[in-house]
C-alpha cells in the first residue's frame, strides 16, 4: 500500500515509524513531516490546509491510503475531499468531526444520548453569560465553542477570573471559535485520556494514556499541547473501560449514525474519573499528542492494517495486541514554550535507540547533518519498563544525555501512576 501520512509533530512521528514497520506498507509519505519522519519515510512539502494541492500528490503518486493526524485537518474536512477524489482516508468527515470541532454540537449529543458530562449552558452573548456565572458561582468552566489551539478552556476558581475568559470569548480573543461559549460545572476527579477506533458502526478500544498539560513540575504554570504522557493509565481499570464503551462510547457511535453522520476514525476520549464514575469532558477527532507516541511502543500489532480497516468499515474482527510494559513519554521543549521561543538552535547527537528507548522528533528540521529545534514542542523521548517509574528512569537518563541547552523538560511526568506504584508496593 501506498500511504500519505498528514502532520508535522511528535504524533506524526510516533505513527510514521509503526506504520513504517507494517508489512503491507510500499511506500510511505509525510507532508509536512519533520526531521524525524525523515528517517522512516520521505517528507513532502504540501500544506495539509490546501486540499487540492494534498489530493493532487495523492493523485499523481498514486497514493492508495491516506493518514491525518492533526485535528485542524480532519475538522476542516480534507478526509472529505481525499475520499471524494476516489481514495481512501483514515479521519472522520467535517460532520463526524464536529464531536472536537464544536463543544456544543457534543454537549447536545450527550443530552440526546444520556451521556455522562458536566452539565453545562451554551450562550450567544456576554450579559446573559454573565448573569448566569453570578448565579452559578465557582469554581466553574468556560470554554469557547470552537477549536482554539487548546487554549479555549479556563477552569475558573474565582468568579473574576471567570469574567475575564467570557470577556475575552466575546471580545474576539478566539476569533468565530469563541463567538458561542459554553459554561460548564467543574468536574472533580483524575483524568484519562481514552482511544477507541471506530469504523462507523463497529468500535475497538485501542488503549488508554494520562496526558500532563501544564508547562511545569507539580502540574503548575501555563496549559500546553502535553508536556509528557504515560499509557496504560492505571486508573481506567478493565471495570471503567467495560463502563465507559457502555456509557460513553457506544451511545455516541449510535448517536452518530442515527444523524447521518457515522464517525469512522479514532474517537479520543478525554474523561474525568469522578466519584459518580467516568463523565465526559471532551472528544478529539484524532489521536492524542504526545499520548500517541507511549501507545504506538506499546502496540504490537500492525498499525497500517488497523487503520486502514477503520476507514473501510471493515473492523469486524480485527483485535489490538499491546506489549505488557508501561511506556513513558517526556516532551523536551523549547525554552519559552508555551508562549514565546527561539528557533533554529542545534540539537547534539541523539542517545542510541534500543527496543524499550525511541527519541521522536516532534518541531526539529534537518540541515544537512545538523539536527535543529523547529518548534516549541521538540523531542519526545519515549521509553518501556515493567513500571511506570521504569520507564520514567529510562526516559529520563536518555535525556540527560542530549546536549540542547536550549530545551527545557518536566521531571514528574507520570507521578501519579509512579505514586500508585510505591503505595501497592508498601501495601504489598
Ligand atoms: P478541554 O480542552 O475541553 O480538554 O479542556 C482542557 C482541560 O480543562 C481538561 O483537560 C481539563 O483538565 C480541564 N477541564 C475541562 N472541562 C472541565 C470540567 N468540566 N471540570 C474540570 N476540569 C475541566
Ligand atoms: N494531548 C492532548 C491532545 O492531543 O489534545
Amino acid at each position: 500500500m501506498r500511504v500519505l501520512l498528514i502532520g508535522s509533530g511528535g504524533r506524526e512521528h510516533a505513527l510514521a515509524w509503526k506504520l513504517a514497520q507494517s508489512l503491507m506498507l510500499e511506500k510511505l509519505y509525510v507532508a509536512p513531516g519533520n526531521g524525524g519522519t525523515s528517517e522512516v519515510a520521505e517528507n513532502v512539502l504540501l500544506d495539509p490546509a490546501d486540499h487540492a494541492a494534498v489530493v493532487g500528490f495523492a493523485k499523481a503518486n498514486a497514493v492508495d491510503f491516506v493518514v491525518i493526524g492533526p485535528d485542524a485537518p480532519v475538522v476542516a474536512g480534507l478526509g472529505d475531499d481525499v475520499r471524494a477524489a476516489g481514495i481512501a482516508c483514515f479521519g472522520p468527515s467535517k460532520a463526524a468531526a464536529q464531536l472536537e470541532g464544536s463543544k456544543s454540537f457534543t454537549k447536545a449529543l450527550c443530552d440526546e444520548m444520556g451521556i455522562p458530562t458536566a452539565a453545562y449552558r451554551k450562550f450567544e452573548a456576554e450579559a446573559p453569560a454573565l448573569t448566569y456565572l453570578r448565579g452559578h458561582g465557582t469554581p466553574i468552566v468556560i470554554k469557547a465553542d470552537g477549536l482554539a489551539l487548546g487554549k479555549g478552556v479556563t477552569v475558573a476558581m474565582t468568579v473574576d477570573e471567570a469574567e475575564r475568559a467570557i470577556a475575552g470569548c466575546f471580545a474576539g480573543q478566539f476569533g468565530a471559535s469563541g463567538a458561542s461559549v459554553v459554561i460548564e460545572d467543574f468536574l472533580e476527579g483524575e483524568e484519562a485520556s481514552f482511544f477507541v477506533l471506530c469504523d462507523g458502526e463497529r468500535t475497538l478500544p485501542l488503549a488508554t494514556a494520562q496526558d500532563h498539560k501544564r508547562a511545569f513540575d507539580g502540574d503548575m504554570g501555563p496549559n500546553t499541547g502535553g508536556m509528557g504522557a504515560y499509557s496504560p493509565a492505571a486508573v481506567m481499570t478493565p471495570e471503567l473501560i467495560e463502563r465507559t464503551m457502555r456509557e460513553i462510547i457506544e451511545p455516541t457511535v449510535r448517536g452518530m449514525r442515527a444523524r447521518g453522520t457515522p464517525y469512522q476514525g479514532v474517537l479520543f476520549a478525554g474523561l474525568m474519573i469522578t466519584r459518580e464514575g467516568p463523565k465526559l469532558i471532551e472528544y478529539n477527532a484524532r489521536f492524542g499528542d504526545p499520548e500517541t507516541q507511549p501507545m504506538v511502543l506499546r502496540l504490537e500489532s500492525d498499525l497500517l492494517e488497523l487503520l486502514h480497516a477503520t476507514a473501510t468499515g471493515n473492523l469486524a474482527g480485527k483485535t489490538a495486541t499491546w506489549r505488557p510494559e508501561a511506556a513513558l513519554t517526556v516532551v523536551v521543549a523549547a525554552k519559552g514554550y508555551p508562549g514565546h521561543y527561539e528557533k533554529g538552535s542545534l540539537i547534539g547527537p541523539l542517545p542510541a535507540e534500543t527496543e524499550s528507548l525511541k527519541v521522536f522528533h516532534a518541531g526539529t528540521k534537518r540541515d544537512g547533518e545538523r539536527l535543529l529545534s523547529n518548534g516549541g514542542r521538540v523531542l519526545n523521548v519515549t521509553a518501556l519498563g515493567g513500571t511506570v517509574a521504569e520507564a520514567k528512569e529510562r526516559a529520563d537518563a536518555a535525556i540527560g544525555m542530549i546536549d540542547w541547552p536550549e530545551g527545557f523538560c518536566r521531571h514528574d511526568i507520570g507521578w501519579r501512576a509512579i505514586l500508585r506504584e510505591r503505595n501497592a508496593q508498601l501495601d504489598g
